[in-house]
């Protein structure tokens, strides 16, 4: 019976770590799958959190069971930073519950969207390979759009014929922030409309915010979520803090449910807890508890906040010297120093991109997403050059 499963090829992204990893070259780049990396090339694990992994290791007398909703004091520690500190629940219109990851938690989110009867999700393209592998794997249809310009920024017009395309009831799947895998965010103004065309077309928004912090800071991130929750009745928020704590393989997430009135909360939500149960149970202690014990902690949040603004500094720096470089043989490195988090496109063909690996060891996703925090003083150049040569 199982010899009925054809071979699938890797996942594209995942596939990247190991080909890095096999390339014995002592130049090789990476600037592959989405981890921060320090000037030095390291991915280590954030101060802060390793300060309340040993308080936890002290402290934790129990790894019982919690139930579907995990951690929910780090569930609701999050939500003044993602909500804002006025009302974070919104009248208690919003619950949470904690997620494997950010991956956990669009799933979670997504087979809500399909539980409650909606058929069709919007999506800007490109986006993260996993949110259509998701919809597909739910057999939710997806519509796509234009995310971008050629020219390198956010194509509103294409996201306005969308939602005027879209019937009332159909979710519409958007980055909160450091677009994967453009860089390329809504400006504040966008969110403006955007949320009073979600509102007025009656969609339901699933919000996607992976990266908050990374891009221009823990407030200005959340703008676009709390300017479409401040507009719409109801709306999915997909959490990750992956990225933002540096605990990737510790899969912490969560996800959040906002509806019209707190009466209309708690179907939504045991519907969640009901799916949670049917998927992974319950999510795994570790990260979430860690996050908690930072948040609950004022020198511990003070040194997050303080690591987060050191990484984002950084990646600030690199994309100004890789915007410095301006036009590097057929592309325009310019318009990535505009754009926010750890990723960028620079439009190679996939012959360029294996040309570039294989020549160079420079690997990348073949969308030519590169992960600008993979480069630093000692190979900026280097990369720089081998671009230009690449694309020539
Ligand atoms: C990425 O896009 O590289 C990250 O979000 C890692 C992943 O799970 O794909």
């Amino acid at each position: 019976m199982l010899t009925n499963l054809a071979q699938q090829p890797a996942d594209a992204l995942l596939a990247l770590i190991k080909l890095h990893n096999n390339d014995p070259r002592a130049d090789k780049i990476d600037l592959g799958v989405g981890v921060y990396k320090t000037g030095q090339g390291d991915t280590p694990v954030f101060g802060a959190i390793k300060a309340a992994e040993k308080k936890l290791a002290e402290t934790q007398d129990s790894k019982a069971y919690l139930g579907p909703e995990g951690d929910m004091a780090f569930v609701e520690a999050l939500m003044p930073y993602v909500f804002g500190k006025e009302d974070p629940t919104k009248g208690g219109r919003i619950e949470g519950m904690q997620t494997p990851g950010g991956t956990g938690s669009l799933r979670l989110a997504l087979a809500l969207v399909k539980k409650a009867g909606i058929k069709r999700a919007w999506m800007g393209v490109p986006s993260w390979p996993n949110h259509a592998q998701i919809c597909a794997d739910l057999g939710l249809e997806l519509k796509t759009f234009n995310h971008a310009t050629p020219e390198g920024t956010a194509d509103m017009d294409a996201l306005r014929a969308a939602i005027a395309e879209a019937d009332e009831g159909d979710a519409f799947l958007l980055h909160g922030c450091c677009h994967n895998p453009t860089g390329i965010d809504y400006s504040n103004a966008d969110w403006d409309e955007i949320a009073g065309l979600l509102a007025a077309r009656k969609l339901l928004p699933v919000l996607d915010l992976a990266y908050q912090g990374l891009g221009r800071g823990m407030e200005e991130d959340a703008y676009g979520v709390r300017r479409v929750l401040a507009a719409v009745p109801e709306a999915i928020v997909a959490y990750s803090c992956d990225k933002n704590f540096g605990l990737y393989r510790d899969r912490t997430g969560a996800l959040y449910m906002m509806t019209a009135t707190p009466e209309q909360l708690p179907p939504v939500i045991s519907n969640a807890y009901a799916l949670a149960r049917a998927n992974w149970s319950q999510p795994p202690d570790h990260g979430a508890a860690a996050v908690r014990m930072v948040l609950e902690d004022k020198a511990l949040t003070a040194q997050w906040l303080d690591e987060l603004d050191t990484m984002r500094e950084r990646m600030r720096q690199v994309r100004a010297r890789l915007a410095a470089a301006g036009k590097v043989g057929g592309g325009d490195l310019t318009p990535v120093g505009g754009q926010n988090g750890l990723f960028s496109i620079i439009p190679f063909t996939p012959e360029q991109v294996q040309a570039m690996r294989a020549d160079h060891g420079i690997y990348f996703a073949g969308s030519g997403r590169i992960n600008v925090a993979g480069l630093t003083l000692g190979n900026i150049d280097p990369f720089i050059a081998a671009v230009a040569k690449g694309t020539g």
